[in-house]
């Protein structure tokens, strides 16, 4: 199996236009991936929740119809006085399947290792599935730090039982920049996360992100260990999120 996952952040979709676009190119691929080779994801807000989860259990395409719509962030506190915040159970109530913690925009926004571990518990204790993200800064990469801290991301992370259920690698300098990682770099960084992860037992998919696009799916998603991507921008454009789709066999 697969993944793909769209990161809309901030922006403004529009759900029709998306839709049209994406069964448009589903529609025109006679072997457009099966929903048992390759899982669509959607992180986005919740309006945009509300209205594209209607969309979606209505719909008669098969694929669009299978996608799964994810939180792009959750709150690591139960209830209370924490304004702006969504509890992983008010997540669980609405019908959304999880969230990306950890995303490089929130670990600058203040999200410390402890406090993405402390959402990833929320998380499990609600039974949703966790989008892990990891990925050093240009700084960390130049200093030839990377491999150290990469581990102490996984190891504040994998711990009390909460581990990642998709985990996705993400240079930080790679986000949103147009400048992907070059493929020894995501090689050298997905062997140290899978020799973590085969030490501690723990199997999980493992997905790069970062300025991912038609261009350069093919090449990214045949680096081994790779089981799928994590998408920005190019994910806001219902046309080329199912053109990257397409071109990911599994
Ligand atoms: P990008 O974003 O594809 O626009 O670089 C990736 C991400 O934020 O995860």
């Amino acid at each position: 199996m697969k993944y793909l996952i769209a990161n809309w952040k901030m922006n403004s979709v529009d759900l029709d236009v998306w839709e049209r676009e994406f069964i448009n190119v589903v529609s025109s691929q006679n072997n457009f991936p099966k929903s048992d080779e390759l899982k669509l994801i959607v992180c986005l807000n919740l309006y945009d929740y509300y209205v594209l989860s209607k969309k979606i259990k209505s719909s008669k395409n098969a694929i669009f119809n299978k996608i799964s719509l994810f939180a792009q962030d959750v709150s690591q506190h139960e209830e209370g006085a924490f304004t702006g915040q969504i509890s992983s159970k008010f997540l669980k109530k609405v019908g959304i399947k999880g969230s990306i913690i950890g995303h490089s925009e929130l670990r600058e926004n203040g999200d410390s290792e402890k406090i993405v571990f402390e959402k990833g518990l929320k998380l499990k204790e609600d039974e949703l599935s966790n989008i892990f993200c990891i990925g050093e800064a240009l700084e960390i990469l130049e200093n030839k730090n990377k491999k150290s801290f990469l581990l102490n991301q996984l190891k504040t992370f994998c711990k009390n039982n909460v581990s990642p259920d998709l985990l996705a690698y993400e240079p930080i300098w790679a986000i949103g920049t147009g400048k992907e990682a070059d493929s020894e770099n995501i090689s050298s960084s997905v062997s140290i996360i899978l020799d973590f992860l085969e030490e501690k037992k723990i199997y999980c998919p493992v997905l790069y992100g970062g300025s991912v696009s038609k261009s350069n799916i093919e090449e990214i998603i045949s680096i081994p260990g790779i089981d799928g991507c994590l998408v920005g921008n190019s994910s806001l454009d219902g046309e080329q999120f199912a053109i990257i789709a397409s071109k990911i066999k599994s």
